[in-house]
């Protein structure tokens, strides 16, 4: 679900139908109320669009900031349409013929597997403002990418002769993210959190990409920085897989905020002491991550990595499903002392640790404040340079490894060293928890300001909307 400026509410039901309906009715007075259930086969009043064949879901929606196009990324099409959904211009990406044991595909090398018509689901659909371009990622072909022309969907280039070029041929939405960090004047960077299926040797979990002006460019896609010893990309170790075999790492979202880009993911819980012990994928916990990352730090040396979740009644909310970065408004920002301006994140969780893959219906609706996110991260990296315990992230370090004592002063905007790094932590950061549901698990979550009131959006498993206005949070941990 999105919110356009004019103030209507779009939402994209999975597998039928994209809608379009107005969102602001009464007004609620409690602290967070529900005011509004639509069942979403009322079509009455609505607009919509539908995808030109039923399996050929939508996978992403973008709105244009200043336009208000909607792009929508669906199996094996782009498409631009206008505010009141009719349909301006559509891009074929698929079906094509593909083989996902070919690597790297055949323009670049011959695969001796059979190829055979394969979907193209799309993966990433980001709006390049800068160069007025769109970024759509597909699964085909090991997950390239085009460039588009925002106008007309016009291809500016997919480029595909180098390995950088091959993000991830993982064909489910939900497992990778990207944030584009524009830079004045410069070429813009992309960050890209992406599941890797056990291919960990092809493709990074996390990296920093050139996202040059020329589409041209032969440093399209080209890691910002790629040394012997330094590189902007993590790999998840091999020694990982060989301990927890179906370990991977699902970006669900990003942003960037201030200085720092973030990621909010859901991964298996390794041990926390030593790797030894593995389970199998049924018996595995899953932990939600936050990430974050310098905007301008191509070394990497500022990952910090906490676990993040909310609790209500000692019931904790661990499994990620939707988040949305958003304006607290006027009312809920004086109830948090932040500025209207700063940043919320609000997020969707199921209950508990086990069952990712099949999470529980019993599910809370949490919001955070980004400067208390970025609170606990500074006094995680303090307490680490003062010489406190282990560096905590054992998937990626494989094994216990001690902070190290530095006389090295830690302010908001302290970008890390080549010690103490990469960071991890395992004391759980806590949102506020706004609303619980036990029955109908919500799966998506966005916000709007009206009239400096802070209202929530929250779609349903089951196709239900709910609307809540948050006035202010209540710390009920
Ligand atoms: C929808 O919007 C387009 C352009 O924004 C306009 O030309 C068209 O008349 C509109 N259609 C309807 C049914 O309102
Ligand atoms: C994703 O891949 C799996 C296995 O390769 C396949 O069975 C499934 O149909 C694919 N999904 C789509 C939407 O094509
Ligand atoms: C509100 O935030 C400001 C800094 O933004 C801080 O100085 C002040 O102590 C905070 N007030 C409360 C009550 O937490």
């Amino acid at each position: 679900i999105q919110t356009q400026r004019n103030g209507l509410l779009l939402l994209m039901v999975k597998d039928r139908t994209f809608m379009r309906c107005p969102t602001f009715g009464a007004v609620a007075t409690l602290l967070f109320f529900w005011l509004l259930v639509v069942p979403a086969s009322d079509g009455q009043t609505f607009n919509s669009f539908h995808p030109e064949r039923r399996d050929w879901i939508f996978n992403h929606l973008t709105v244009h900031q200043a336009t208000g196009a909607l792009y929508v990324g669906a199996v094996n099409r782009v498409y631009k349409l206008s505010g009141n959904l009719t349909l301006l211009v559509s891009h074929d990406t698929g079906p094509k013929d593909d083989n996902k044991a070919c690597y790297p595909p055949l323009i670049v090398q011959p695969c001796s597997e059979a190829l055979v018509p394969t979907n193209n689901v799309n993966k990433l659909l980001l709006i390049d403002y800068s160069q007025n371009r769109l970024l759509a990622c597909g699964s085909l072909y090991q997950g390239v990418c085009k460039l588009l022309r925002l106008d007309d969907l016009f291809i500016l280039v997919e480029p595909s002769h180098k390995k950088e070029h091959y993000l991830s041929s993982v064909n489910q939405t939900g497992t990778m993210y990207g944030v584009i960090v524009p830079s004045q004047g410069q070429d813009a960077t992309l960050f890209i959190g992406t599941a890797v299926d056990g291919k960990q040797d092809y493709f990074p979990t996390l990296s920093s990409r050139k996202l040059p002006r020329d589409p041209e460019s032969s440093a399209m896609l080209d890691y910002e920085l790629h040394t012997d010893f330094v590189s902007s990309l993590i790999k998840i170790p091999s020694d990982t897989l060989a301990l927890v075999s179906h370990f991977d790492i699902y970006y669900v979202y990003g942003f960037a905020s201030g200085s720092f880009v973030y990621f909010l993911t859901v991964q298996p819980e390794t041990p926390e002491n030593s790797m030894s012990s593995s389970g199998s994928s049924s018996d595995l916990f899953y932990t939600s991550r936050i990430v974050r990352l310098c905007k301008d730090d191509r070394k990497f040396h500022s990952y910090v990595s906490l676990p993040i979740g909310c609790v209500k009644n000692g019931v904790e909310y661990r499994l990620l499903q939707a988040a949305y970065l958003g304006k607290p408004g006027r009312i809920l920002a004086a109830s948090l002392n932040l500025s209207a301006q700063d940043d919320v994140l609000f997020t969707v969780f199921s209950k508990g640790q086990k069952q990712f893959h099949r999470p529980p219906d019993d599910s809370a609706l949490c919001v955070f404040t980004i400067r208390d996110i970025n609170a606990r991260i500074k006094e995680r990296l303090q307490s680490c340079y003062q010489g406190e315990g282990n560096l905590e992230l054992n998937w990626l370090l494989g094994k216990d490894v001690q902070c190290t004592k530095a006389p090295v002063p830690i302010d908001d905007s302290f970008c890390g060293l080549d010690i103490n790094q990469p960071l991890g932590g395992s004391q759980l950061v806590t949102g506020h928890t706004l609303y619980t549901e036990t029955r109908d698990r919500m799966t998506s979550v966005t916000s709007y300001v009206y009239n400096g009131y802070c209202v929530a959006f929250v779609g349903t498993r089951s196709g239900r909307l709910k609307k809540g206005r948050v006035i202010r949070v209540a710390n009920s941990v």
